[in-house]
């Protein structure tokens, strides 16, 4: 399939707009300063399955280190449970899916669980991260994906 250009320029922090690649949903999110720092408590194992991201089927060997994008703000993810392939549903408020949520995405069918990285809690059925696709920068404010 032919590659996919997003002009992000027009997305506000928090805001995430979804475009298809492949047949396949994308999400684009604009990281805010609050999710980064949600992001960043969890580096460690003890909630995550892979929070280093490096199960190398799960993003392009150039997408490296537990924020799992070229850059900071822009999260770059496929929109497929990891698990049998339901549409997560963006659950940006701490605390909405039960006390200890940071916020991430939140999978309907069986109840998975995945960050602002799109890296995948434990305790849930899905196995991975969520894969990020491969794309670039054509500026500071268009990405091509694909
Ligand atoms: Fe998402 Fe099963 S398909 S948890």
């Amino acid at each position: 399939g032919a590659p996919v250009e997003v002009d992000v320029s027009k997305l506000e922090p928090g805001e995430q707009v979804t475009v298809e690649w492949r047949g396949k949903p994308i999400w684009v999110l604009h990281r805010t300063p609050e999710m980064l720092d949600r992001l960043a408590t969890l580096t460690d194992s003890d909630r995550l399955r892979d929070p280093l991201a490096k199960v190398a089927t799960q993003q392009p060997a150039y997408i490296t280190g537990p924020l799992r994008s070229l850059k900071e703000v822009y999260l770059v993810v496929i929109a497929i449970c990891t698990h049998l392939g339901c549409v997560p549903s963006f659950r940006p408020e701490p605390g909405s899916v039960g006390d200890d949520w940071p916020g991430g995405y939140f999978c309907p069918c069986h109840g998975s669980r995945f960050g602002f990285a799109g890296r995948v809690f434990k305790a849930v059925p899905a196995p991975t991260n969520l894969e990020i696709p491969p794309y670039r920068f054509l500026s500071n404010t268009r990405i091509e994906i694909g």
